[in-house]
């Protein structure tokens, strides 16, 4: 038998709990052993819920009991959850985690720890919610040189702008809506501006390219700036907006950006729609690969949490390889990427957008006759910057436009 603890009962902890009691015959037949959940660590009481038996609110008691050799840390957060994790590695106890945030924060060091304990720190659940990206990119592509991942990475506002475009769902519904259904962090924030995918953007790029990506230099936009409008133009020019993570290794450097982009429909992402995660990896060898599932909500990210647990319960006292490195990438100065940008302008500033940006294709719609709008070509966005300044408030909205590298 193999004794976990699971840090925190919110929504995943809940449902890693779940998972274990519905599914301990099937994990006990692949692992020849049975996965028990000791403890459950939370500051709460949960009266009536079954995990009554095995709650406790002291740390120490997880910490201190030998018999305790993985610990599921879903608490969330850079607090607590990072001395939870530092202390529990620290004991030669393996952790398994869906926290993003100290996996991208702290990493480093705790991927550190884990090998000098000859233990393991897991984060499948960071990444792509229940989809095994992080194992794929570990265990699968160890032949290939990737070169692009770009990837919808986060549920909450694939969601939101699914709702919005399919049903005309203002952004406050939606969000409600997202938050309901358990999809949107703690402080629904890191979803819509964008920082929960840049820390996964960061993390996958890190295992993608074998180079630490810090995702302080991912220059990151989220959605708040997305309208209705914005949705017919796409769709009207055949595309849908989404809010990808996006990273390119080439020999010049490694770029790295999450924003809102103009999605193709002859793209795959494009069909990556509610509260489905899609992320396109390119290997020079490989070639294309698409994964694609359930990228948020309790159930799924429970998911990847308890197959790491049960990966660590395969390798107790191993180290697991991943291919995460302190090696810092070379990041591109953000201005020398090139894009293809939409752009939006009043119709008194036609003229001036024509001679700023020549050669862009129009795109027209009956809900917004009085402006010009239109798709430029690839510009270094150095160029574009000091073009669309010229504009000022005559500019409407820009976005840029997904293309393949
Ligand atoms: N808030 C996150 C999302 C949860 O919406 O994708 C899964 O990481």
């Amino acid at each position: 038998m193999i004794n976990i603890a699971i840090l925190g009962y919110g929504t995943v902890g809940s449902g890693v709990y779940r998972v274990f009691s519905t599914n301990h015959e099937v994990v006990e037949s692949r692992l020849g052993e049975r996965i028990h959940v000791k403890y459950v660590l939370d500051l709460r009481d949960f009266p009536g819920d079954p995990v009554t038996e095995v709650l406790v609110h002291d740390f120490q008691i997880i910490l201190d009991d030998p018999e305790v050799s993985i610990v599921a840390e879903v608490m969330g957060g850079t607090g607590a959850a990072y001395t939870f994790t530092k202390k529990a590695l620290e004991a030669g106890k393996s952790v398994c985690t869906s926290n993003k945030a100290l996996v991208a924060e702290h990493g480093r060091e705790l991927m550190k720890i884990a090998k000098e304990k000859g233990v393991s720190y897991l984060f499948e659940a960071s990444c792509g919610g229940g989809i095994p990206i992080i194992r794929a990119i570990n265990d699968s592509f160890t032949a290939d040189v990737i070169d692009e991942v770009a990837g919808i990475l986060n549920g909450t506002t694939n969601y939101m702008l699914y709702r919005m475009g399919e049903d005309g769902s203002s952004f406050d519904e939606a969000l409600k809506e997202a938050q309901a259904m358990g999809y949107a962090e703690a402080d629904p924030t890191a979803d819509v501006e964008g920082h929960d995918a840049c820390r996964k953007i960061a993390i996958l790029s890190t295992l993608a390219y074998g180079k630490y990506i810090d995702y302080r230099d991912v220059p990151t936009e989220g959605i708040t700036k997305i309208t209705i409008e914005d949705m017919k133009y796409a769709e009207a020019a055949g595309a849908r907006i989404k809010l990808l993570g996006l990273s390119r290794d080439t020999a010049e450097g490694t770029t790295a950006i999450v924003a809102p982009f103009l999605v193709d429909k002859s793209e795959s992402l494009y069909n990556v729609n509610d509260v489905f995660n899609g992320i396109y990896v390119h290997g020079n060898m490989l070639g294309d690969a698409m994964f694609y599932g359930s990228g948020a909500g309790m159930l799924p990210t429970a998911s990847a949490v308890s197959a790491d647990i049960v990966d660590a319960a395969l390798h107790l006292s191993k180290t697991i390889r991943t291919n995460w490195t302190d090696e810092a990438a070379h990041m591109v100065d953000p201005g020398e990427a090139c894009w293809k940008f939409f752009v939006r302008t009043k119709a008194a500033a036609q003229e001036m957008a024509e001679g700023l940006f020549p050669g862009g294709s129009v795109i027209r719609i009956p809900e917004c006759p009085d402006e010009t709008a239109f798709i430029t070509p690839l510009m270094r966005q150095r160029d574009f910057d000091a073009a669309i300044s010229k504009l000022g408030e005559d500019a409407v909205s820009v976005i840029r436009v997904y293309q393949r590298a």
